[in-house]
């Protein structure tokens, strides 16, 4: 056999079936055709080893020219293909910079976790260790063991919401004072804590009331303490939050796990004083009386200390706790408290834009 007079018609077949393919699926299909093991011009290449030796040289040549030709326009083509899905990727994957953005709507830290952790630093940087506890809590830890009498006006329904059923004796914490003594019966001597957290009271709902708030508890048991430390202790964290002009009081008041108590107030953040007996300048922030309450403190009462197997005569503590949320309201100037608890990201945003 000769296959010589064959191989134009080859050429041109193959040819013509690569300029037909459309996608390049098409054109790998027709390059197994022409071009693969099976194809004619691969066949009539091993066929000369059959030919008689004179003539092999000749065909082998003329095969040969004819596989270049094939292969040269099979490369043409392809390359075709890949600038056209070239193209048509670019095309697709095109974008429109001038078109406006979808932004992802950043959120903020609420100004009270924030102000949580500003506060505890200031102790944290005393060495003073940060504890929890739980929200729901025995009545037992939140009453009894600080003293309260049985009938002690605040554990009334109206003031304490007690968890179903009542005689669970299950309370939602109405001050955070209760870690207290879960403190001094789980660690060693001397305690320096804080202690950072929800409280809940039964309270209406308005600008200046939120039946679930915040409050900053803070207890130092140790030799010798007194309320000397104890309003060193709120000076310095005074001046830390507000600046070295801010300045503490206390007045005397009674709680029943200190003794002696006093609230403490700070002196008001709108008129530093300048409102008392100047009746051209009314503050409404303090009402012109120069100070605003801040949270309620004392000495331990040894009873407490007695409670948790403490000896008195060796150990002596102080204790504060205060609203962290108007705690809030004094640095950054918020005037209702409905905007602590209605999660509107602006609010939150805008305190964290506000004094730091
Ligand atoms: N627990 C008190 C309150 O909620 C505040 C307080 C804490 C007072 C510690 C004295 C000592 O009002």
């Amino acid at each position: 056999m000769t296959s010589t007079p064959d191989l134009a018609v080859l050429v041109k077949e193959a040819l013509r079936a690569f300029a037909a393919a459309t996608t390049m699926e098409e054109l790998k299909a027709a390059k197994v055709a022409h071009v693969g093991e099976n194809s004619p011009v691969a066949l009539a290449n091993r066929g000369i080893a059959d030919l008689p030796k004179e003539d092999r040289k000749t065909a082998g040549q003329a095969i040969g020219q004819a596989r270049g030709e094939i292969a040269i326009a099979y490369r043409s083509r392809e390359s075709e293909h890949e600038a056209q899905e070239l193209e048509a990727r670019l095309l697709a994957e095109r974008v429109d910079v001038t078109l406006p953005v979808t932004r992802r709507p950043q959120g903020a830290l609420h100004p009270v976790t924030t102000m949580f952790n500003d506060l505890c630093d200031v102790f944290v940087a005393m060495g003073w260790e940060v504890m929890e506890g739980p929200e729901a809590e025995a009545e037992w830890l939140n009453f009894d063991a600080l003293n309260f009498t049985p009938d002690h006006p605040s554990r009334f329904m109206s003031d304490t919401l007690f968890v179903d059923p009542p005689e669970h004796h299950l309370v939602m914490r109405t001050h955070t004072s209760p870690v207290q003594m879960r403190t001094l019966l789980t660690h060693d001597l001397p305690v320096y804590i804080v202690v950072p957290g929800k409280t809940y009271r039964a309270d209406e709902y308005d600008a200046t009331h939120l039946p679930v708030f915040h409050q900053l508890e803070g207890l130092a048991v140790d030799k010798g303490l007194s309320m000397a430390d104890l309003k060193g202790t709120l000076d310095h964290l005074a001046k830390a939050m507000f600046g070295d002009q801010a300045r503490t009081r206390l007045r005397p008041h009674y709680f029943p796990f200190t003794e002696p108590s006093a609230e403490i107030d700070i002196d008001c953040f709108v008129c530093h004083g300048q409102s008392v007996g100047n009746p051209d300048q009314p503050c409404r922030t303090c009402k012109s009386e120069g100070w605003i309450e801040w949270g309620g403190c004392g000495v331990v009462n040894p009873k407490v200390l007695q409670a948790a197997g403490i000896d008195v005569e060796i150990y002596s503590g102080f204790a504060f706790g205060m609203g962290v949320d108007r705690t809030v309201m004094f640095r950054h100037g918020a005037s209702d408290l409905r905007d602590f608890a209605e999660g509107d990201v602006r609010f939150s945003r805008q305190m964290a834009g506000g004094v730091r």
